[in-house]
């Protein structure tokens, strides 16, 4: 997606040969109008799956999730890393080991919006060790429903969460795949 490889490029920044920084439009400051698109990215890959539903987690899945929901004309739920005061009982819960930060923790979702019936497209902004992913997925399976795919903003090609999903038979959509962030330069898988 162009429009997203060139705001990578032009306010993205590497921080290190693994971390990408875009504080600038995705992870602190978004920018409604990339965010648009990229919605309608989504939702121009996935229109023939019959999704019912997308769910992503806190807090910067959300709004990529909205804008493709919009799109798809169909609910968001996002799922919780923390306990809520009200969502407390009938949960579907699902454990996300981090890499980085070298803890497990807890995601968790209401029984009462992802149902048997749902086809569920899950999103998240960045797709680097796929641990979110499979925790998301791990939900969709709790509920009973069909997962029709996993989209990504970005995804770190050099991290192995996007083919280890593939490799599991699951439909993978990233709009801009990060080969490399070698010496703090942005390269992009081409396409
Ligand atoms: P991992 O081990 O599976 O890689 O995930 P980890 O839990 O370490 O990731 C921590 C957070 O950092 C996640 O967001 C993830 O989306 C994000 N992330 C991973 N790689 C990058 C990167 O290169 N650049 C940026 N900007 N983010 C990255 P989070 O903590 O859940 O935060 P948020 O969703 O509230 O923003
Ligand atoms: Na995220
Ligand atoms: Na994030």
């Amino acid at each position: 997606m162009n429009l997203l490889k060139q705001a990578i490029i032009e306010k993205g920044k590497a921080l290190s040969d693994e971390v990408l920084k875009v504080d600038a439009f995705l992870n602190h400051q978004i920018d409604p109008v990339l965010m648009e698109q990229i919605g309608k990215e989504f939702a121009e890959r996935f229109q023939r799956e019959g999704i019912t539903k997308i769910l992503t987690i806190e807090s910067s899945g959300i709004a990529p999730a909205v804008m493709a929901g919009l799109q798809l004309h169909v609910p968001v739920v996002f799922a919780r890393k923390r306990k809520s005061l009200t969502l407390v009982d009938n949960l579907l819960i699902a454990k996300v080991h981090s890499f980085t930060k070298g803890e497990t923790n807890e995601i968790s979702v209401s029984k009462d919006y992802l149902l048997d019936e749902d086809v569920v497209l899950v999103l998240d902004d960045f797709l680097a060790n796929g641990q979110a992913a499979l925790g998301l997925v791990d939900i969709v399976k709790q509920a009973g429903s069909t997962l029709a795919g996993v989209g990504s903003v970005i995804e770190k090609g050099f991290q192995p969460g996007g083919d280890m999903l593939r490799e599991q038979g699951i439909r993978v959509e990233s709009l801009a795949i990060i080969d490399s962030l070698a010496n703090k330069q942005i390269s992009f898988r081409e396409e």
